[in-house]
């Protein structure tokens, strides 16, 4: 049997073999986690401290995935999920736990964390920047396209779910799907589009990604006849595993977004975080209590943090290995006022390796899910600023990065959890080190 659709109600019957489960609490994937007879279950769609009839979905060496088929007594916390794609689609995991508790379920993870891969004792959980709305979140969304159907993989297999709205994306990318339907057909061997929409100013960019070239005059008369004015920039790509490849652009390549005080350019290939209810908050908590004479920014993208920052010391080098995110980033500078800052493009460890034995009060990290390269380590250790502050958007590579760290003498002084995406099992974080005296 296939998800199903009514996870949200706890009397939901199966025909098939089921066992009795006790949940103790969630784990990353976003999986509740129960013991029976000296075997661990990670269940789907369960909710912490309550009682399910699950069914084993999978046998792995050391522990069984499941799902819930009926829920005996339901956790507290439980309730009816947001959207009606929820157990079918792939992109939420926990809609039907209230809000408050998948909070705290994620921060105990990341402290879990720390300590079983980081090694980390008594870690100073700080207070959690949580999403400002639950739903309407998302500025970006990728949306998967197959036979004819947009929307996103079902959890389960590499099927689209066809969505008419996905709860935690802006309201306007709902208002966009469905004029984006409407281009589907005329795009041989569709398989992705990706938008990115300017709170600021009202403005969309997409990107449609096929394997075969879109013809220029088609991809025009899409924009102009079917998209909405909104739309001010459109673009042809491939895709070869994690990279896009452009092969060409119509209109504006890029938008501007505003952010308390700051205002950034982002080009339609450059990184933005994605929840615009928390980006003034997650700004401030990056920057709290840092005063500096000379920082570096390893993993600037378009400057969100470095433009902030600088504003608190005397010079920050910022460095991002993508060439569009540098640009923009050097624009950013210009258009903030801010002269004591520079933007290069390198990749981490050519940047630090280019300031090995000068002195460096503060260290920025926000590195992709893989965390930072064994050899950056090795030079960050060996640099030794006064402070890192490392941001994460994976708990286990941060752990890991995180004992290196300590282990060459950082004290690790607090972590915070950001909610960046809510009703997802994803885990972003701030981490502050500051070197042993
Ligand atoms: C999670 S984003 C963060 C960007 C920025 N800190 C922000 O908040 O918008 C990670 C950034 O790291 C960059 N990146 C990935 N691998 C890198 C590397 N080895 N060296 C430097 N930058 C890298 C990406 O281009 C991307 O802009």
């Amino acid at each position: 049997m296939k998800s199903s659709q009514s996870l949200g109600n706890p009397s939901l019957e199966s025909k098939e073999e089921t066992l009795r489960l006790s949940i103790e609490k969630l784990v990353y994937g976003g999986y509740g986690l129960a013991r029976h007879r000296d075997k661990v279950y990670l269940v789907r769609f369960s909710a912490p401290k309550e009682l399910v009839d699950a069914e084993v979905i999978e046998e792995k060496k050391d522990y069984a995935e499941a799902q819930v088929r009926k829920v005996v007594i339901p956790s507290n916390s439980r309730r009816s999920a947001l959207c009606p794609y929820y157990g079918v689609c792939g992109g939420c995991q926990l809609q039907h736990i209230e809000y408050t508790t998948q909070v705290e379920e994620k921060e105990n993870i990341l402290v879990e964390t720390l300590e079983r891969i980081g090694k980390l004792k008594d870690v100073n959980l700080l207070d959690p920047i949580t999403s400002g709305q639950e739903v309407g979140y998302r500025i970006r969304v990728q949306f998967k396209v197959k036979n004819g159907r947009l929307g996103f993989f079902r959890w389960d297999e590499h099927e689209v779910v066809d969505i008419e709205e996905c709860p935690v994306a802006h309201r306007r990318i709902n208002d966009l799907i469905k004029p984006l339907k409407e281009c589907i057909r005329p795009i041989k061997e569709l398989q992705e589009i990706h938008v990115l929409y300017s709170p600021s100013k009202d403005e969309f960019l997409v990107k449609f990604i096929t394997p075969t070239q879109i013809e220029r005059g088609l991809l025009e008369s899409l924009k102009e006849e079917l998209l909405p004015p909104e739309v001010v920039g459109v673009g042809d790509y491939s895709r070869l595993r994690t990279v896009l490849n452009r092969r060409f652009w119509i209109g504006k390549e890029y938008t501007f977004v505003d952010v308390g005080p700051w205002t950034y350019r982002v080009s339609a290939d450059s990184f933005f975080q994605v929840n615009w209810t928390l980006w003034e908050r997650f700004i401030e908590a990056v920057r709290q209590n840092v005063s500096f004479r000379k920082a570096i920014d390893l993993h600037c993208g378009v400057g969100f943090f470095t433009i902030p920052l600088s504003e608190r010391g005397n010079f920050i080098e910022g460095s991002d290995s993508n060439p569009h995110a540098v640009s923009d980033a050097e624009y950013n500078a210009k258009i903030n006022g801010r002269d004591n800052v520079v933007f290069v493009r390198s990749d981490a460890y050519r940047h630090l390796k280019s300031r090995g034995g000068e002195v460096l009060d503060l260290v920025v990290l926000d590195p992709p899910r893989s965390g930072l390269e064994k050899n950056e380590i090795e030079l960050l250790t060996k640099n030794k600023p006064e402070r890192i502050i490392y941001i994460s958007c994976n708990p286990s590579t941060l752990a890991r990065d995180l004992r290196q760290l300590v282990k060459s003498g950082y004290v690790l002084e607090g972590v915070r959890l950001v909610d960046m995406f809510p009703q997802t099992y994803h885990i972003e974080s701030v981490s502050y080190l500051r070197v042993q005296e």
